[in-house]
């Protein structure tokens, strides 16, 4: 699921108001619940696991993201501040694929949006992967997303993240139907500084 051969130390990032940490095996009865999301499915889980029977996708989907850090990929469970109950996930992909650079995706879970979480977390995630190697960091200095245009909720969490929309990439994304959807390409550079 990564370009990168550079093996990744495992981090979880705490900030007071929610944690980013390694998933693990006992996440899979939450990720089976967030895969019963038809959001989650159609904009965030991918092909491998929207084609498989519905008690096998949590598996499929965990499996590589329990051992992504080897072989270069950030993947994290989102939880609430000082507790490990998965709220959501984000991954940071494809680090140095193209040198200094990854890209981001995320979910939430149903019940636990409307409160910004995705946003924030996006922030934090940007902030470590910012930093230099030497303080812990990634090192980044580009991070890119793409969101279906439709996807308006995504949009407004990249936004709110410090992502500036860069473009329109026509037919980008086939969504679970087959269905091609135009996507938004937004980045944040290290440059950029905080997120609004
Ligand atoms: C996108 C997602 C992560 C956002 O979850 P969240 O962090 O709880 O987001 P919130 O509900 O707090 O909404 C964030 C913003 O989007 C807006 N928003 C959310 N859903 C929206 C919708 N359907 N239409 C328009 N705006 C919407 C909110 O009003 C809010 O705007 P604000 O920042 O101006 O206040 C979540 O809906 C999700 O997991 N969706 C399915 C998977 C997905 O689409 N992942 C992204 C793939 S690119």
């Amino acid at each position: 699921m990564s370009h990168s051969t550079t093996a990744l130390e495992p981090r979880t990032i705490n900030t007071p108001d929610l944690q980013l940490r390694p998933l693990t095996e006992a996440d899979e009865p939450a990720v089976a619940e967030a895969l019963l999301d038809a959001g989650i499915l159609r904009w965030a889980a991918g092909r491998s696991v929207t084609e498989a029977a519905t008690g096998d996708r949590a598996r499929i989907w965990l499996a590589p993201r329990l051992s992504c850090w080897d072989s270069g990929a950030a993947v994290f469970a989102i939880a609430g501040p000082g507790h490990g109950t998965l709220l959501g996930s984000l991954g940071i992909r494809e680090v140095n694929r193209l040198p200094d650079q990854a890209v981001v995706t995320y979910w939430v879970t149903p019940a636990a949006r409307g409160r910004g979480l995705a946003a924030r977390a996006l922030d934090t995630a940007a902030r470590w992967a910012f930093t230099p190697v030497a303080d812990g960091g990634l090192g980044l200095h580009r991070i890119t997303l793409d969101h279906a245009v439709r996807n308006v909720g995504s949009c407004r969490v990249a936004t709110r993240a410090g992502f500036l929309l860069e473009g329109t990439m026509r037919d980008f994304y086939v969504d679970t139907d087959g269905i091609r959807h135009d996507s938004h390409l937004h980045a944040r550079l290290a440059s950029d500084g905080p997120a609004a």
